[in-house]
C-alpha cells in the first residue's frame, strides 16, 4: 500500500495560544488550517489573552471552540487531548516551553499537553536572549528528542525594539510544519537529492541565458521528502521561493555548478530526483562586466552543457534517479526516449505548453514513465504531485 497522502482535511487539530504578541497572528492560523479542512479546538493561556480576546479567537475558530479556563469544564483537558489528532502550539513562549518540558500541569494547556499523545507543532516567539538561553534551550531540545517539531523562529525587528531571532514563522510555515507532522515518515534514513529551478548561464555578469522554470516543484518536491522524514538536500538555481524547513540548501546558478553539486551530494544518495530545467546551452565565453552589445550582437557562440542526470546514472555508488521531461505537447514519447538515453530509472513527462501543468504554476499533470506501462496522473495540486513522485521510492510489497 502506497503511503497516506498528507493532508490535514479530516484532522482535528488543537491549537494553543500562548502569550507573546504574535498571538494575533493564531486568527490567521485558525483560518488557513480550516481552509485545509481540519476542524480546529483552540486552548488560549491567561496571558495570550491579554494579547488577544478569546472573541476574536472564537469568531475565527467557531462558536463552542475555544477553552481558557482549567476548571470550566473539569474533563476539557481529558477531552481535547484524547480528540486531537495533532497539536498544534503558535505562539510558544519559553515559559509554556518550559511548563511543557518539565511535566507541568497548572494551566488548561499544559494539562492538555501532559494528557496528549500525538504530533506536537511548537512555534516559539520570543526576545532573541530568551530564544538562546541555556533553560530555555534545554527544554525545547527535551521536547525535540522526544518528538516535538519546532517551526524555528525568523530574525527580524522584535516587540521589545531588538533584533535578533525571535519572531514567530510565518503561518504559511506553520501550516506546512502541520501537515509535515502528520505525514508518515517513510523516508525516513534515506537521503534524497532534489534539483529545482532554471540554470542561468551567463553572458557577461548582468547578461544570462535561462528559462522560465519557477522552481516550485522541485521545492515542494524536497518539502514533500523532508516531511516524510528524509534527508533532503536541495540543489536550486535562481529563484524567488522560500527555503522548505529541514533541507539542506546548495545555491548554484550555472549548469557546471549544478553538476558539480549533484555529482558530490548524489553519490551514496538514496534517490535523486532531477526536477531542475538545466540550461541545455551555455556562452563559449563569459564576457566581463558589462561587454558592449556590439561585442555580444551576431558573435555569440554557445556550447552544450553537460547532461547532469546522464552522468550521475554513470556514477559507481548510484542513486535511483528520477528525471522530469519537459515536453511541448501530449507525445510521451520524447520523454521516454530521454529516460532510456539519459538512464533514468523513471521520467516525469511534463506538458510545459498546458498553462495547469507548465512553469510557475501551482498544478500539475504528470505521467510517469519506467517500471512497466506509464501511469498518467490527473491535474493536482504540484505538492501531491511531488507526493506521487516520492511514492516512487517506496516499493509495492511484493515487487
Ligand atoms: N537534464 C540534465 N542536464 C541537462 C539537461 C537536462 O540533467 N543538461 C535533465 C533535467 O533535469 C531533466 C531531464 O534531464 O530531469 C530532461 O530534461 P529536458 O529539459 O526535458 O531534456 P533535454 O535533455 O534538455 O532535451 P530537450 O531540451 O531537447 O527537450
Amino acid at each position: 500500500m502506497k503511503a497516506k497522502r498528507r493532508k490535514l482535511n479530516n484532522t482535528r487539530v488543537l491549537v494553543g495560544i500562548t502569550g507573546s504578541v504574535a498571538a494575533y497572528k493564531a486568527v490567521d492560523l485558525i483560518r488557513r488550517l480550516k481552509d485545509e479542512g481540519a476542524s480546529v479546538k483552540v486552548v488560549m493561556t491567561d496571558a495570550s489573552s491579554r494579547f488577544i480576546t478569546p472573541l476574536s479567537i472564537e469568531l475565527a475558530a467557531g462558536p463552542g471552540n475555544v477553552f481558557c479556563g482549567m476548571f470550566d469544564n473539569p474533563m476539557a483537558h481529558i477531552e481535547l487531548a484524547v480528540e486531537s489528532d495533532l497539536m498544534v502550539v503558535a505562539p510558544a513562549t519559553a515559559n509554556t516551553i518550559g511548563k511543557f518540558a518539565q511535566g507541568m500541569a497548572d494551566d488548561l494547556l499544559a494539562a492538555c499537553f501532559m494528557a496528549y499523545r500525538g504530533p506536537v507543532v511548537l512555534a516559539p516567539a520570543m526576545n532573541w536572549r530568551m530564544y538562546e538561553s541555556f533553560s530555555f534551550k534545554e527544554n525545547l531540545t527535551l521536547l525535540k528528542e522526544r518528538g516535538a517539531f519546532e517551526v524555528e523562529p525568523e530574525e527580524g525587528p522584535l516587540a521589545c525594539g531588538e533584533y535578533g531571532k525571535g519572531r514567530m514563522a510565518s503561518v504559511e510555515r506553520i501550516v506546512e510544519a502541520a501537515k509535515a507532522a502528520l505525514c508518515e515518515k517513510d523516508l525516513l534514513g534515506r537521503k534524497v537529492v532534489v534539483t529545482a529551478g532554471p540554470t542561468r548561464e551567463h553572458i557577461d555578469d548582468v547578461r544570462f541565458i535561462s528559462n522560465l522554470s519557477s522552481g516550485k516543484m522541485g521545492f515542494a518536491l524536497a518539502r514533500a521528502a523532508a516531511a516524510r522524514g528524509a534527508s533532503v538536500t536541495l540543489i536550486s538555481g535562481p529563484t524567488v521561493l522560500a527555503l522548505p524547513d529541514g533541507v539542506a540548501f546548495v545555491p548554484v546558478t550555472s549548469a557546471s555548478e549544478m553538476r558539480e553539486a549533484v555529482l558530490e551530494e548524489a553519490a551514496g544518495a538514496h534517490a535523486l530526483v532531477m526536477s531542475a530545467a538545466v540550461a541545455d546551452f551555455a556562452p563559449s565565453v563569459r564576457l566581463e562586466g558589462k561587454g558592449p552589445k556590439e561585442d555580444i550582437e551576431g558573435g555569440l557562440s554557445l556550447t552544450g552543457n553537460p547532461d547532469i542526470l546522464a552522468e550521475a546514472a554513470r556514477l559507481e555508488a548510484r542513486p535511483l534517479i528520477i528525471g522530469f521531461a519537459a515536453e511541448a505537447g501530449q507525445d510521451t514519447a520524447r520523454a521516454e526516449d530521454k529516460r532510456v538515453a539519459k538512464g533514468a530509472d523513471y521520467m516525469v513527462f511534463n506538458n510545459v505548453s498546458d498553462p495547469e501543468a507548465g512553469f510557475d504554476v501551482d498544478t500539475n499533470r504528470i505521467t510517469v514513465l519506467g517500471g512497466g506501462s506509464p501511469v498518467s496522473h490527473p491535474l493536482m495540486s504540484k505538492e501531491e504531485a511531488a507526493h506521487v513522485v516520492l511514492d516512487l521510492l517506496i516499493p509495492e510489497p511484493g515487487a
